[in-house]
């Protein structure tokens, strides 16, 4: 497995990273916990070296998952958490508030069961706390040793600026997937000129680019993706299954399958560190680990950008 350097900090991560959004049971369907904490053991069992989680995923059950699967593999991983989202019933609210942090970063060091977080991300920016006062604070639990180093989610280059003035920040991260490539226009660049590293989210664009789905899925209930992830739907639909065409000849000619080669070519754009993938079973996690063990040429990697382009952007 690929590793590589978080920004300019001392960690190393793999570029395929585990992403625990449906094992927190309530939002990508049903998940059992068992097959999830199997997954975990797998992923890092297979070289995955980052396990990217939040207290936003299940209301902290996710994080509870992690926990259960990490003790004898916790020296093997960066175990990545975030803050900012609070979940009350069903609503995910945004809230940067001192106190909430507080109370957040104990809940997810007991969850987890570790001394210190690794990475701990402004999950989104809250436009109703100032930014300042988020970061003071942060700033006081990383001191007391609470986490290790700071990051960020879903920040544009504007705020990234902005907090970039008052501390330093190893990395962020937005979503990216060959179906939603906006940030190669801004964040993408910016990154690259600051020494930032870049775990984007939402790799496989919710599973729609495994190729698995023959037609427009109806979800079970309690399975929100297609909420969250617009690709399930006309126009976009038809353009994509023309790209899993050309990414499944691809995937044929190496014996590999089309997620791996969507994998692959997301962790190897310019400025990607890690691309998180989510995975609910162990086949799923080792078969996203195989991903990060073997490199796309440039020319099928150009071949691909350009089936993107043709069918997916309509550059
Ligand atoms: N910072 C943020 O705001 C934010 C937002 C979203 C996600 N994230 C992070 O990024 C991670 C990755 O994104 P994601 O989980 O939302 O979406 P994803 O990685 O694009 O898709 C994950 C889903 O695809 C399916 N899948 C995965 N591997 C597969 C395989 N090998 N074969 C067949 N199906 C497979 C699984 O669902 P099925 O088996 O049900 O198809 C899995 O839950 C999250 O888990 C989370 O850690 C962060």
């Amino acid at each position: 497995m690929e590793q590589r350097k978080l920004g300019t900090s001392d960690l190393t991560v793999s570029a395929v990273g585990l992403g625990t959004w449906a094992m927190g049971d309530d939002f990508f369907g049903r998940v059992d916990d068992n097959e999830s904490i199997a997954a975990i053991q797998s992923a890092i069992d297979h070289g995955i070296t980052l396990i990217d989680t939040a207290p936003a995923y299940g209301a902290g059950h996710a994080e509870e998952v992690v926990g259960t699967a990490l003790p004898g593999r916790r020296d093997k991983v960066v175990v990545a958490t975030k803050c900012g989202i609070v979940r009350t019933g069903g609503d995910f609210a945004r809230n940067l508030k001192p106190e909430s942090i507080r109370q957040e970063i104990e809940d997810s060091l007991r969850r987890l069961g570790v001394d210190t977080i690794d990475l701990y991300q402004i999950h989104w920016p809250d436009p109703d706390t100032p930014l300042e006062d988020t970061v003071a604070e942060l700033l006081k639990l990383q001191q007391a040793g609470k986490f290790r180093y700071l990051g960020v989610s879903n920040f544009p280059p504007k705020l990234l600026d902005q907090i970039r003035g008052m501390t330093e920040i190893i990395s962020t991260q937005p979503q990216y997937s060959m179906l939603e490539r906006s940030i190669e226009e801004d964040v993408l660049p910016y990154v690259r000129e600051h020494g930032l590293g870049v775990l984007n989210y939402g790799t496989l664009a919710g599973g729609v680019l495994t190729g698995k789905y023959t037609e427009i899925p109806e979800f079970e209930e309690g399975d929100y993706r297609a909420t969250f992830y617009d690709f399930f739907q006309e126009p976009v639909w038809s353009g994509i299954q023309k790209l899993l065409y050309e990414l499944q000849m691809i995937a044929v000619k190496r014996g590999v399958t089309p997620a791996q080669v969507a994998i692959n070519w997301t962790f190897q754009q310019p400025g990607i560190t890690t691309s998180l993938v989510g995975a609910k079973r162990p086949g799923q996690a080792e078969a996203n680990a195989a991903a990060g063990t073997w490199l796309l040429t440039d020319a099928e990697l150009k071949t691909i950008t350009a089936a993107i382009d043709t069918h997916v952007t309509g550059k």
